[in-house]
């Protein structure tokens, strides 16, 4: 099946989501501000530092170009970030080395405007690695912190990823959760969507004999598709203790 975040424009869209200045995402100052730095506020407003152990280990799972990666490296002391997109892990592997990447952005009508996205990684070892959140290695060992991004609505079978979480998150770990429940057929066929109407209360009954939910926010988003049109999203953000 053709995978469409290969896609370039994609590239270029998710760089700017990223890395991208605020005025570059969401130009107008009567737009939707509170949907800036998505990936760094998915860390930052979920996670409960005084459950990181200091050696902390964390999966980023569906990293994409790999903003959130970098912002967990400023708090765990390994990060592993895996995304299905090859060219999104070319692209964070390429942030990691060089530190910065041109990009392109949409303006109008096939014109673009030019951005170089730069990282600001903390003291932590980040890695990126190409797989498919529906079909982990069975080695792939448990983390202190699992983080999981606008992910679920865009995974064919998402039931197989939840299943495998109570053996990803260590005991004591802490889950990262974030999603808009934006369904789609060209994704998720329709007989895999959680829940009829009520995913949010379909992921409580599937996490609930290993976790416990300790935070529950709405995490708006903006992504930009040219200079006066973008996408605006509520993500439900949840961070979720592993228990048993
Ligand atoms: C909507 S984006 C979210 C990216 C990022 N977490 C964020 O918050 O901006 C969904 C990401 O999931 C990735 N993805 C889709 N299917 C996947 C799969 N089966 N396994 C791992 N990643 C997948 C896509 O390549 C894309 O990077």
């Amino acid at each position: 099946m053709n995978n469409p975040y290969e896609d370039d424009k994609l590239l270029g869209e998710y760089l700017l989501f990223h890395y991208g200045p605020d005025i570059d995402v969401m130009p107008w100052d009567f737009g939707p501000q509170n949907g800036l730095q998505f990936p760094r506020r998915t860390i930052e407003e979920l996670v409960d530092h005084a459950k990181l152990p200091e050696d902390s280990c964390a999966l980023d799972m569906g990293c994409a170009v790999g903003g959130s990666s970098f912002e967990l490296s400023k708090i765990c002391q390994r990060v592993l970030g895996i995304d299905y997109s090859k060219s999104f892990i070319d692209a964070a592997n390429s942030l990691k080395n060089r530190g910065s990447m041109a990009y392109r952005f949409p303006v109008e009508g096939g014109h673009y405007a030019d951005g170089v996205a730069q990282i600001d990684p903390g003291p932590g070892e980040v890695e990126f690695e190409v797989g498919d959140a529906c079909d982990l290695p069975q080695n792939l060992g448990s983390f202190d912190l699992v983080h999981a991004a606008n992910l679920i609505c865009r995974l064919p079978d998402p039931l197989l990823f939840l299943d495998r979480l109570p053996g990803l998150v260590k005991e004591g770990g802490q889950l990262l959760l974030a999603t808009p429940f934006t369904w789609l057929e060209e994704f998720t066929p329709s007989k895999n969507w959680l829940g009829s109407g009520d995913s949010e209360q379909k992921l409580k009954e599937l996490l609930s004999p290993n976790f416990i939910l300790e935070e529950r926010k709405d995490l708006p988003f903006v992504i930009r598709e040219h200079r006066r049109k973008f996408q605006f999203s509520v993500s439900l953000g949840t961070r979720w203790l592993r228990v048993h």
